[in-house]
Formats: C-alpha cells, sequence, structure tokens
C-alpha cells in the first residue's frame, strides 16, 4: 500500500485582524483572468495570495515584525518549526516573551515568538502601544496550535518567488506596471467610533491616508495595471472611488470586542476593471 505524503493548499499561518479568509469567495470572481506580477502591499496574513498562488509576486505590509515572519517561513521554515516546538502554553512564559525585545533577537527566534504569540494571545489580535510594543494579553486558550509545520510547509513553498518588503505601500508600488495586478487591503475607514481599535503598527490610518490611497490608485489605473480595493462601506469609500466599479458584499467579521457584533458586516470592493 503506498502512503501518500499529505499535501495542502497554502493558507494564511497566522491569525490577522481583517485577515480576508471569510470574503474570499467574494474576492476571488473578481480577480483578472491574466496578469503580470502580483502585488499586495497591505498583506497582512495573505488570504488572497494564498488562495491565488500568483507565479510571481510582491508582498509588502508596514509591520516589521510580520514581513520578518514571512522572511524566515520563505527561507528558513524548517529552523522555525524546531523552534516553535519548544514554546510552552502558560501565562507566566506568555509575559515573559511578549516582554522580549525583538529587535535583540535572531530572525528565526524573532519569527517564531511572533507567531507564538500570535497563536496564545487574546483573540489573535496583533495590538501595539505607542513605543511599538505588542501589548494584547493572554488568550487562556486550552490546546492552541503553536505549531502547525504542515500550513507552515505550504506557505513557505508558495513564498519561493516573492518579493517580501517592509514599509509604507507607496514604496513597494513603484515596482508595479502596465498589466500587473494589485490587490490593496488597507486598514478601514471606521464605521462606529468603536470599531478603530485595530492597530497593527504604531501609525494609524487616518483619512488623509485613504484620500492619498486613492489617487495611488488613480495613479496606478492611468499606468495600465488593474487594480482592486477592499474597504468598509461608507460615504467616503464611495466618494474617493466614484467612477470605477463598486461592489457591496457582505463579509463575517471575525475580530470584534463584542461576540454579539461578529455578525455580517457591508463592505465595499473597489475594481479599475469590469
Ligand atoms: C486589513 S489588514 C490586511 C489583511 C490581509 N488582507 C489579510 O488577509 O490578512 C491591513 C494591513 O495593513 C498594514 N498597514 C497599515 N498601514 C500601512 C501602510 N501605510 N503601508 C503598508 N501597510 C500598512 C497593517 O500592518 C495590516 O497588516
Amino acid at each position: 500500500m503506498t502512503i501518500l505524503a499529505k499535501t495542502q493548499t497554502p493558507r494564511p499561518f497566522l491569525k490577522w485582524a481583517g485577515g480576508k479568509t471569510q470574503l474570499l469567495s467574494e474576492l476571488l470572481p473578481r480577480t483578472p483572468e491574466e496578469f503580470g506580477v502580483y502585488f499586495e502591499p497591505f498583506v497582512g496574513g495573505g488570504a488572497l495570495f494564498f488562495s491565488l498562488q500568483p507565479d510571481r509576486a510582491v508582498l509588502a505590509d508596514a509591520n516589521a515584525e510580520l514581513i520578518n515572519c514571512y522572511q524566515v517561513v520563505q527561507t528558513s521554515v524548517e529552523d522555525l518549526i524546531e523552534d516553535l516546538m519548544l514554546h510552552e502554553n502558560d501565562e507566566a512564559y506568555y509575559y515573559a516573551l511578549r516582554a522580549a525585545d525583538p529587535s535583540a533577537l535572531s530572525p528565526v527566534s524573532r519569527a517564531s515568538r511572533f507567531i507564538y504569540l500570535n497563536r496564545t494571545c487574546f483573540n489573535g489580535l496583533y495590538r501595539v502601544n505607542s513605543q511599538g510594543q505588542f501589548n494584547t494579553p493572554f488568550g487562556r486558550y486550552r490546546n492552541p496550535r503553536i505549531c502547525d509545520p504542515v500550513t507552515l510547509r505550504a506557505a513557505s513553498e508558495a513564498l519561493q518567488n516573492t518579493a517580501l518588503v517592509v514599509g509604507d505601500y507607496g514604496g513597494a508600488l513603484q515596482e508595479a506596471r502596465k498589466g500587473d495586478f494589485v490587490y490593496l487591503d488597507p486598514p478601514y475607514v471606521p464605521v462606529s467610533k468603536y470599531s478603530d481599535f485595530k492597530r497593527y503598527t504604531r501609525e494609524q490610518f487616518r483619512e488623509s491616508d485613504q484620500r492619498e490611497l486613492a489617487q495611488e490608485f488613480r495613479r496606478l489605473t492611468e499606468i495600465g495595471c488593474h487594480v482592486m480595493l477592499s474597504n468598509s462601506w461608507h460615504p467616503l469609500v464611495k466618494e474617493l472611488y466614484e467612477g470605477f466599479q463598486i461592489d457591496l458584499v457582505e463579509a463575517r467579521r471575525l475580530v470584534n470586542c463584542d461576540a454579539s457584533k461578529r455578525g455580517p458586516v457591508a463592505e465595499a470592493i473597489v475594481r479599475n476593471y469590469g
């Protein structure tokens, strides 16, 4: 009898606030049939990237810890798996590792710390204080999946022809050319005064940033890129993307402080192509 090796379609290896797994059934049918390089400059957990598996891609994010993690998954996945096996799901251990300065660690230990905190922290919510230090409390999960070798190896394979960039979305997009596909998934325009609690980086994404992003959407349109953007269903979004295809879709939001507010929410998908 032949036992086939267990293979897996790549998927996000992190839980990420605003992750797009729940919206894939709306996003995938709206992607262009053909394109050159795939750009995702607010990559977060990378749900659309892993699902599409493009031949060539540029992934960026302003969160340096996150991009270090992608780089280690890309180049040193076996060392990472070995390191992840050593962690303990214990409150005192959690707070000691949370307090460690990531810049003093090797790239592998730094990525391992990041994945450990992501798997064991409250709600998988990446939140930093004004000094940029991770400050989410311990999640008290009975049996969190700290090390998932199958998912990590599949992600590593998917990342092989991918450029990984730390920084503002604008830098990575300087490389985009005619025929490339750009998916923009910025921090959303808040729909209520309570929905602005997601802090992935020290800097907030303000209304002026949303306006600049809409200008970048127009610049990319002028040079001939296919551009798709997701955001909340908000009057500002409709104003900024007037003239483009704006679809109203329903998404299930998984990260909300209040469990009763985790129902479907209206979101916008904007495209510069039909
Ligand atoms: C809505 S999340 C993206 C979620 C992702 N599509 C997924 O499926 O998990 C937004 C991401 O944008 C990043 N970000 C915030 N401001 C940014 C900026 N100015 N440039 C690049 N990335 C930024 C955050 O660190 C966060 O990972």
